[in-house]
């Protein structure tokens, strides 16, 4: 037994095995990767430590002379969480591994394997505990209910708190469904002016008939019809933000009107030649990149340096990492509080392809499909099978071009193999293999060959 101290903050993982030149290969590989590695001879010795301290990962071999490595991960399962385990077993003994993975083990590892195919599972293993931990735990809001902790959204935060300290006019620019309005809301809420109103124009929505008196109101008999005098949007948001969503879709004659009002600080009622101070804070929304709007004479520079004062970016959601996961367990939450019923839980394969997934109507869509999934749900298990076509088949689009052949090869079988069912005939057929050549594919890639 190995007794070195635990200390903090780095991954640490247990190996058993009654061999001991075993011990020390694998010792040596983890340890070189990073990771904290302690090791055991045996099943007792190993439980006796996992009484004393925790670990991240255990590995361990399953035949060993005195107590079975199966022992341990039913020991690992019923008593210590948040541990994963991976059992080391030697080929031809598949029926021990199906066994192992009956009980549990999410993953095993046929011997020999080279330095690589451990260090792999052993990543695989650890990514995917920290993807359960990410769902797991509760998410904190980290200003204004807007979730996130990933860089990008680190800065997205400042800027908030930057421009929630001044008046300045805000441009917020993102993708669909990336929280702009969200951010808009925050800056205004957060700002000395909170209390004042928030008023938000859509840009595309007001015929360019109307555009005068929708902006700044009109008297009564301005026009036929005009029976009453009515305040435009300049006067209701007096005091505090007006939102101005969808800019770029603004007529060029909707932005001329702007910029005057931004500009002077100052409009005109309909009707009436008396001229009003306003004292409003401008927050605009766009999902399109409106210097490129400039650049094709569609949007007037001039607005436009006027609007992004402070510019603040919203990242795509599939450049927010862990987000995404902690995302998922906020709508989940919200859910099933509205459901009244308990959350279902995702399958690590989901959360990974939900990692992965190139999400083009970003947090909105994400929202969307979990409410769609839990509604959906027949029972408290999600897993790849109930997820939309085009998420199944997308599992790999972001990885790039630096990774192993092997390693593709894995992926485009498991995602083939999940496509039917997991009957071998259809895929073999599918990927122009006989039965016993998937079947040695299935084995290298560490991918059960007789279950699933
Ligand atoms: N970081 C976040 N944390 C929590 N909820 C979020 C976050 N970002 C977005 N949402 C939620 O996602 C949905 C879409 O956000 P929002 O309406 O602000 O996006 P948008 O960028 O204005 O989209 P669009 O361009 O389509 O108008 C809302 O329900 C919002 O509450
Ligand atoms: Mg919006």
């Amino acid at each position: 037994m190995n007794h070195k101290r635990i200390t903090h903050n780095t991954t640490k993982i247990l190996v058993v095995d009654d061999s001991v030149p075993t011990l020390e290969v694998i010792q040596r590989n983890l340890e070189a990767a990073g990771y904290e590695v302690f090791t055991s001879p045996g099943v007792e010795e190993a439980i006796g430590f996992l009484e004393q301290n925790s670990v991240d990962l255990v590995i361990t071999d399953i035949k060993m002379p005195k107590i079975s490595g199966l022992e341990l991960l039913k020991y690992v399962k019923e008593n210590v969480k948040g541990t994963e385990i991976m059992i080391i077993t030697g080929y031809p003994s598949i029926k021990g591994a199906v066994e192992a993975v009956k009980n549990g083990a999410e993953n095993y590892l046929v011997k020999p394997f080279t330095d690589e195919e451990l260090l792999s599972a052993a990543s695989k293993m650890l990514e995917k505990l920290s993807n359960r931990r990410a769902v797991e735990a509760k998410p904190l809001p980290s200003s204004h209910n807007i979730i996130g902790n990933s860089p990008g959204m680190q800065h997205v935060y400042r800027l908030i708190e930057k421009a929630a300290a001044t008046r300045v006019n805000v441009l917020v620019s993102g993708e669909s469904g990336t929280g702009k309005e969200l951010v808009a809301r925050a800056i205004h809420y957060s700002s000395k002016t909170g209390s004042g109103p928030f008023v938000t124009v859509n840009c595309t929505a007001i015929p360019d008939s109307l555009l005068e008196s929708e902006l700044f109101g009109h008297v009564k008999g301005a026009f036929t019809g005009a029976q009453a005098s009515r305040a435009g949007f300049f006067q209701i948001a007096d005091g505090g933000t007006l939102f101005l969503d969808e800019i770029g879709d603004a007529s060029l004659s909707m932005q001329g009107k702007l910029l005057r009002a931004i500009q002077n600080k100052e409009i005109f009622m309909v009707g009436s030649s008396r001229v009003q101070k306003i004292d409003t804070r401008i927050i605009a929304a766009t999902n399109t990149d409106l210097n490129r709007l400039v650049q094709k004479g569609l949007f007037r520079e001039d607005l436009y340096f006027r609007l992004n004062i402070v510019e603040i970016s919203l990242p795509p959601l599939h450049e927010r990492g862990e987000d995404i996961l902690l995302l998922v367990q906020l709508f989940m939450e919200k859910l099933s509080k509205d459901m009244n019923r308990p959350a279902p839980r995702f399958s690590d394969k989901v959360l990974q392809i939900f990692k992965n997934y190139r999400w083009q109507g970003n947090v909105r869509e994400l929202e969307n499909l979990i409410q769609r999934l839990v509604v959906l749900a027949d029972g408290d298990f999600i897993d790849v099978a109930d997820l939309p076509e085009q998420m199944r088949f997308n599992i790999s689009w972001r990885k790039g071009l630096n990774r192993l052949l092997a390693e593709v090869e894995a992926e485009h079988i498991a995602n083939v193999l999940n496509s039917v069912k997991g009957n071998k005939t259809r895929a073999a057929q599918i990927l122009g293999i006989d039965r016993k050549t998937l079947r040695e594919k299935l084995r290298r890639a560490n991918l059960p060959t007789e279950i699933g």
